[in-house]
């Protein structure tokens, strides 16, 4: 029987067939450095195309070689992708292949051992944020904390719509981010079955960022 307690309503499993092949590669310990980097690359891709399913539209005048016509262009600012630091930056390269002119902004937080809260040590963000649908990225929704933190920087600095995307989660990472920011959808390859007591996604895919960087 499965006991799992329902997922939040702002959470999207994207169960498309191709991202969920190209996970069960990633996850696999004999991935290499180059592999898994293609994978990660490969899938945020396909997560952009998701988590931009319904931007919206506004019509302009063009010319075809035939005839004028009105055709339906993007409306507004580009948006912008906020990575978490470091691992974050494997998720953004893919996402920025389908939207290459999209602005990019940087957040790098650690967890200060004594109190165990993250703490900012990184912080650039386009002026306009808040005139800009905000992708937050990190493959790893573990605790949650530092997705959480990250999410309510932003807020601060402006931003005002905002969505979160990530490989894997745990489902402590999105109880505590769900709660945190019930206004933020977040999306997701798969919610994993727990956290272990290193903050290890189980069964997960072992640590993102070495995996992407080859730091291991
Ligand atoms: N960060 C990772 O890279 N892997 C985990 O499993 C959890 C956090």
């Amino acid at each position: 029987m499965n006991t799992r307690p329902p997922l939040p309503s702002q959470l999207s499993v994207i169960g498309h067939p191709l991202v969920q092949h190209k996970l069960t590669l990633m996850r696999q310990k004999q991935t290499s450095t180059g592999e898994f980097r293609r994978l990660a690359r490969e899938i945020s891709l396909l997560m952009a195309y998701e988590l931009t399913r319904d931007l919206p539209l506004e019509y302009a005048a063009i010319e075809t070689p035939l005839e004028p016509m009105q055709a339906p262009i993007l409306a507004g600012k580009k948006l912008c992708i906020v990575t978490i630091l470091r691992a974050g930056d494997g998720i953004a390269e893919g996402m920025l292949d389908l939207v290459p002119s999209a602005r990019v902004g940087h957040i790098g937080l650690y967890r200060d051992p004594d109190t165990l809260k993250p703490v900012e040590y990184y912080l650039k963000l386009p002026e306009d944020i808040g005139e800009r649908l905000v992708i937050v990225v990190d493959p790893m929704l573990a605790t949650g904390h530092s997705a959480a933190a990250a999410i309510a920087r932003l807020k601060q600095a402006g931003a005002q719509q905002l969505r979160f995307a990530c490989l894997l989660a745990a489902p402590e990472g999105v109880k505590v981010l769900t709660e945190a920011h019930p206004d933020v959808p977040v999306f997701t390859c798969s919610v994993d079955r727990e956290l272990d007591s290193h903050a290890y996604i189980r069964p997960g895919l072992g640590d993102a960022g070495d995996r992407l960087f080859g730091t291991k």
